[in-house]
């Protein structure tokens, strides 16, 4: 036969050899949930092995980031004040501010990064201002750039808005750009869907809305056209890095952003993803190691350059350890 496929599988190290894809610590963010308040350390019952800190309590978490060499966070913030417009979100010693301005003073080295949003902080959990029943698109993108300049100024390294308005990196950029931040990179959720699979997170962050969906304004999953459409805005509007979430049923939207932009391209592997993976092989169904190595792996294959997941210091550990 001439061809045998099979004599480049034979032992681990030709396997080595003409492996195509790696998962290193280099790819990987970790999502951390901070909480106004003390001494909060609160166990996330969907989502095993994370919790919500308080900044009192957050050292011993942030000690075992940097140990296991993780290069970045994303950080969450919960205020324990919500209003209509979200309007702790621009507060300069709002919780997120406060975050930010204790990690790079302990941490230095430690690379972060903000969910730039407001359910979180609105009172009727959306992620944005209501007019007439739904977010009105250009009077939160007024708010968004008090947001970004708010966090800039508490030093942070990069922003990642997430609320799928229209125009928002560019008023983004703008605002950077105006404030005397123009080294300031964006990470854009690009092609953000409304899914089913951020459960776990609502619980995790309360930014559940109160009333109707997020379909709106997150895309809709049967569309992947629409995908390039949204990553081409972003990319003409100056995003630095493009983001597809969710990651795991949306493989082929993180193929399509790697063939299609010149740009890093990221993806979220989600709470629902990760809340999956902990069940099964909390029931023993599963081998949870192999199964979240696989995972990951699989976005790393898709063209993901950057993957950012609840899983992140569990890789490391397995990867320190080979
Ligand atoms: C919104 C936001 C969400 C997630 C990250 N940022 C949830 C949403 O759109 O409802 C989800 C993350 C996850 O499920 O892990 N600011």
């Amino acid at each position: 036969m001439i061809n045998r496929t099979r004599r480049l599988r034979k032992t681990e190290n030709i396997r080595r050899l003409v492996r195509e894809n790696k998962l290193t610590i280099d790819d990987l963010i970790y999502p951390l949930f901070i909480e106004e308040g003390e001494n909060i350390e609160t166990e996330i019952v969907s989502m095993p092995g994370i919790k919500r800190f308080s900044l009192d309590t957050i050292s011993k978490e942030l000690d075992e980031v940097v140990a296991l060499d993780i290069p970045a966070v994303l950080l969450f913030g919960i205020p324990s004040e919500k209003d209509d417009t979200g309007s702790e979100t621009w507060n300069d010693n709002g919780i997120m501010q406060r975050a930010v301005r204790f990690i790079k003073k302990n941490y230095p080295d430690l690379y972060v990064i903000t969910d730039v949003c407001f359910c979180e902080y609105t009172s009727h959990g959306h992620c944005g201002i209501i007019h007439d029943n739904d977010v009105d698109n250009d009077a939160t993108l007024v708010n968004l750039a008090k947001q970004v300049i708010s966090h800039a100024k508490a030093g942070v390294d990069m922003v990642a808005p997430s609320g799928m308005m229209d125009g928002m990196i560019s008023t983004i950029r703008e605002a950077l750009d105006n404030t005397g931040f123009p080294n300031l990179p964006i990470m854009s959720y690009a092609v953000k869907y409304s899914s089913a699979f951020y459960g776990p997170f609502r619980d995790a962050a309360d930014s559940a809305p109160t009333f109707g969906d997020r379909r709106t304004y997150q895309m809709d999953p049967s569309n992947r056209d629409e995908g390039l459409r949204e990553a081409t805005f972003d990319d003409q509007e100056g995003a630095d890095i493009l983001m597809v979430k969710p990651a795991l049923s949306y493989l082929d939207i993180i193929r399509d952003l790697k063939n299609n932009f010149d740009r890093p391209i990221a993806c979220y592997n989600v709470s629902g993803e990760y809340a999956m993976i902990k069940a099964a092989a909390a029931n023993g169904w599963i081998d949870e190691e192999r199964v979240m190595m696989e995972a990951l792996l699989s976005m790393k294959r898709a063209g993901a350059d950057i993957i950012i997941t609840y899983f992140a210091k569990d890789v490391a550990k397995v990867l320190l350890k080979k």
